[in-house]
């Protein structure tokens, strides 16, 4: 037995000497799994000897476990330190390895563009603001009261039906036009106004000239000396401002419940100079907008008092004014969100 002690003590000596060799040539962390595996694996010296350690008589087992462990724990110990050590070797190769240019342009992300609506929003904005008015804004559901009545539309009156309201119960409505906002600015707010309130209105509409939802942008000034020329005057400065210098203005006398006289104001057709082409369906004027005098039966509603004061207003179409400046001709490509459409503005 004392033999068999011995020749696992010689063989255990030459496994470590060989491990000691072995390390030498260890030069990456694969090698050393391997180098691990070769010592310490199933089919090591060392886990054989402690598998089998039943061959050995009950009273040298421990002396045998001992034997073999210590040499078990001299080998796990080297591997640990040499594992740590290629370990900084491997994070320092990386370190250097990976080092980033911050000098290099970076990723370009696609850049959205404005939507056309909301850009020719924003232009209208920016003449009225020049002209001294003030945004407002209002809800789009609205109420009965606000959006008719206290518009001049008593309740059987004629021209609710023109606006193919789509209702919510008999007293609230999705706004058809923006001009309610014009009651409820003047309800909060003495005079002197000068406001426009762009926003979505409502009607139960669809074809090449209507989506059952658009945009409008209202516009209402309330001063004590107000006239027809302030307004022609006003709505001139939009149509050189937004759609160019060259263009003519013309009022035609119109009906609207809310403003007495009431017009409907063309420009000058671009596309023939006013000759009269398919666009402006020969009549060389493309309608834009309806407005008027507001009639002073409107100040009853907002406490004003009709002696005092007088005003103008006017409605356009944000769809209408966009496509007539940049020659779109199907109101329902604003809303199909088709991007070789909107990437073009
Ligand atoms: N609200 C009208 C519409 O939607 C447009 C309009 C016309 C507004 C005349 C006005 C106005 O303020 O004075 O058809």
């Amino acid at each position: 037995m004392e033999e068999k002690i011995n020749l696992l003590k010689q063989d255990l000596n030459k496994t470590f000497e060989n491990f000691t060799n072995d390390k030498k040539e260890v030069k990456s962390l694969n090698e050393l799994d391997l180098l691990e595996s070769k010592y310490l694996g199933k089919k090591s010296l060392i886990a054989q000897t402690l598998k089998n350690i039943n061959e050995f008589p009950h009273e040298v087992k421990p002396f045998v476990g001992k034997t073999v462990n210590e040499v078990r724990n001299k080998i796990e110990n080297e591997i640990k330190n040499l594992r740590d050590e290629l370990n900084l070797i491997e994070f320092d190769r990386k370190l250097r390895e990976e080092k980033f240019d911050l000098t290099l342009p970076g990723r370009l992300l696609p850049l959205g563009s404005k939507n056309i609506i909301n850009k020719v929003i924003e232009e209208i904005q920016e003449i009225f603001i020049g002209l001294g008015y003030e945004i407002a804004e209002g809800p789009e559901v609205e109420t009965d009261y606000y959006n008719f009545e206290a518009l001049n539309h008593p309740p059987d009156h004629p021209a609710r039906s023109l606006h193919d309201t789509f209702f919510i119960d008999d007293k609230i409505l999705l706004r058809t036009h923006t001009s309610p906002v014009q009651i409820r600015y003047m309800e909060k707010n003495k005079p002197p106004v000068y406001i426009i309130a762009p926003g979505k209105v409502y009607r139960k509409d669809y074809d090449v000239t209507h989506t059952p939802m658009f945009t409008q942008i209202e516009g209402l000034a309330v001063d004590n000396n107000i006239n027809f020329g302030n307004l022609k005057w006003t709505l001139e400065t939009l149509a050189h401002s937004f759609f160019g210098k060259d263009r003519k203005v013309r009022f035609r006398p119109h009906y609207f419940p809310f403003t007495e006289p009431s017009a409907e104001v063309d420009v000058s057709c671009n596309i023939c100079g006013g000759k009269g082409c398919r666009v402006c369906s020969g009549t060389g004027w493309l309608e834009i907008l309806g407005a008027g005098m507001v009639d002073p039966n409107l100040y009853k509603y907002v406490n004003y008092n009709p002696d005092e004061v007088t005003g103008f207003a006017f409605g356009m179409g944000i769809e209408r004014m966009a496509m007539l400046k940049y020659g779109i001709d199907d109101l329902r490509l604003f809303f199909e969100n088709d991007i070789r459409f909107l990437r073009q503005f």
